[in-house]
């Protein structure tokens, strides 16, 4: 297993290009059961992720090819309508396809999703969603076995989740009769989503509002899309220049993805500025605490948090941050701890007391935004050296980021465990 070493103390300067969104290509590659002729997505990142979904949809039948950024998807093999735990176990978003393969065969067996560092994460606001679709749902040895045609129906859904949100999308895409679907996600994935199946002949409107209506159609084409700039780490990327008291453009963002979030860097006294597709953080000095509180979008977003932890542990005075939408979502706490940051948890609320500065150390990534909140740490700590084992939690959901941040000018590199 590789680890990454960081000697933090450098500003990061100079600009980077994100990539496309991860939560986006995912449930993108998912949706693609649904179309009969061959789809083509641009900008899909090279993640770890984006790799296992592609296995488990090659085992299924799709025929795949991912080469650079642009993966042709042809899906006039895919014979089966089954996901096995083996591969859905490695990654929850797996259970994205259930939705698409009932939108194909009217029929799905997709293992229940383990827990993970996060939280137990349950899938009821999808079950009871499909169940409202006329679908019958039955639990039979930890795999969810689905059956029946979608037929169109009016769902609240108990709380906006995102995949339950895309599940359901996929699903009435191909229903008997209209679909309104209310309390939905709003995420700019959920809008690329729709998209997308819009291109490929859905009849999907009201996306990124509250009411999404979803005429159901009997079969759906090809499309040709582009997947959004990832908005998890083109923040992730504006932190670690920020908390290293630098100067960093993102080019290929979408600002308008991040309102919440780019006001709190300028509350903390950073210099934000929107050019476009681009966006540029600065922070000659100190930084000041700041409150946040996770919420659904357009709140700030929970995907974000660990990071602006890790700013907020070498910011002047106490900040309170709370996780509202995950219910164990501080598993930096204790590794940002080891590096010399004070931090008090008391439930999902988390009191943040900046430090004039962190030391390097030994720490273990545990889940993917928590270790980019280690890489961050790392890099804003003035002495020693911060080595992070465990980083395929960060290739999930990051392409190379040793190199990006290399060439912003971190002295950080990647080694085999062991050297
Ligand atoms: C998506 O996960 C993202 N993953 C997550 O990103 C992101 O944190 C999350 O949305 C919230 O924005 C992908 O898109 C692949 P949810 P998802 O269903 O769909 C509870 C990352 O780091 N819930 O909106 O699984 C759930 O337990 C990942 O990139 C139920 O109780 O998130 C959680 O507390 C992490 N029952 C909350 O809702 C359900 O049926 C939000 O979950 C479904 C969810």
């Amino acid at each position: 297993m590789d680890k990454i070493l960081i000697r933090g103390g450098n500003p990061l300067k100079g600009s980077v290009q994100v990539r496309g969104a991860k939560n986006s290509a995912l449930p993108l590659m998912a949706a693609a059961l649904l179309a009969e002729e061959t789809c083509v997505l641009h900008n899909v990142p090279c993640l770890h992720d984006v790799f296992t979904m592609d296995k488990i949809l090659s085992e299924m039948g799709m025929a795949i090819d991912f080469t650079g950024r642009t993966m042709t998807m042809d899906p006039k093999g895919v014979s089966s309508h089954e996901a096995p735990y083996e591969l859905v176990r490695k990654m929850r978003a797996s259970f994205f396809v259930l939705g698409p393969l009932l939108g194909r065969f009217s029929k799905a067996k997709v293992s229940l999703p383990g827990g993970c560092a996060i939280g137990t994460r349950p899938v009821d606001i999808h079950l009871k969603g499909l169940e409202s679709l006329g679908v019958k749902i039955r639990i039979e040895d930890g795999y969810v076995v689905a059956e029946g045609r979608p037929q169109g129906a009016n769902i609240a859904l108990d709380f906006p989740s995102v995949g339950a949100t895309e599940n359901l999308m996929c699903a009435a895409s191909k229903a008997q009769g209209v679909t309104r679907l209310t309390n939905v996600a709003r995420e700019p994935e959920i809008v690329d989503l729709a998209n997308f199946l819009n291109g490929m002949g859905a009849q999907i409107s009201g996306a990124g509002t509250d009411l999404i209506t979803i005429l159901g159609v009997d079969s759906l084409g090809g499309t040709e899309h582009v997947v959004i700039p990832d908005r998890i780490e083109a923040g992730t990327l504006l932190i670690a220049g920020v908390a290293t008291h630098g100067d960093v453009t993102v080019l290929n963002a979408d600002a308008d993805h991040l309102p919440v979030f780019l006001d709190k860097l300028r509350d903390m006294g950073a210099e934000v500025e929107v050019h476009g597709s681009r966006i540029r953080a600065a922070a000659k000095n100190g930084l000041k605490a700041v409150d946040v509180s996770t919420q659904v979008y357009p709140g700030f977003p929970t995907d974000l948090q660990a990071q602006i932890m890790a700013l907020a542990c070498v910011a002047e005075g106490a900040s309170i941050i709370k996780e509202n939408v995950f219910e164990n979502r501080f598993m930096q706490v204790a590794e940002l701890t080891r590096m010399g940051a004070v931090i008090d948890v008391d439930g999902n609320s988390a009191v943040v007391r900046g430090v004039p500065k962190l030391s390097g150390a030994p720490v273990m990534a545990s889940d993917l935004r928590a270790s980019a909140a280690l890489v961050i740490a790392g890099l804003a700590a003035t002495s020693g050296e911060t080595s992070i084992t465990r980083v395929y939690h960060i290739d999930r959901g990051y392409e190379r980021i040793e190199e990006r941040l290399a060439s912003l000018g971190a002295d950080i590199r990647r080694v085999r465990d062991g050297q």
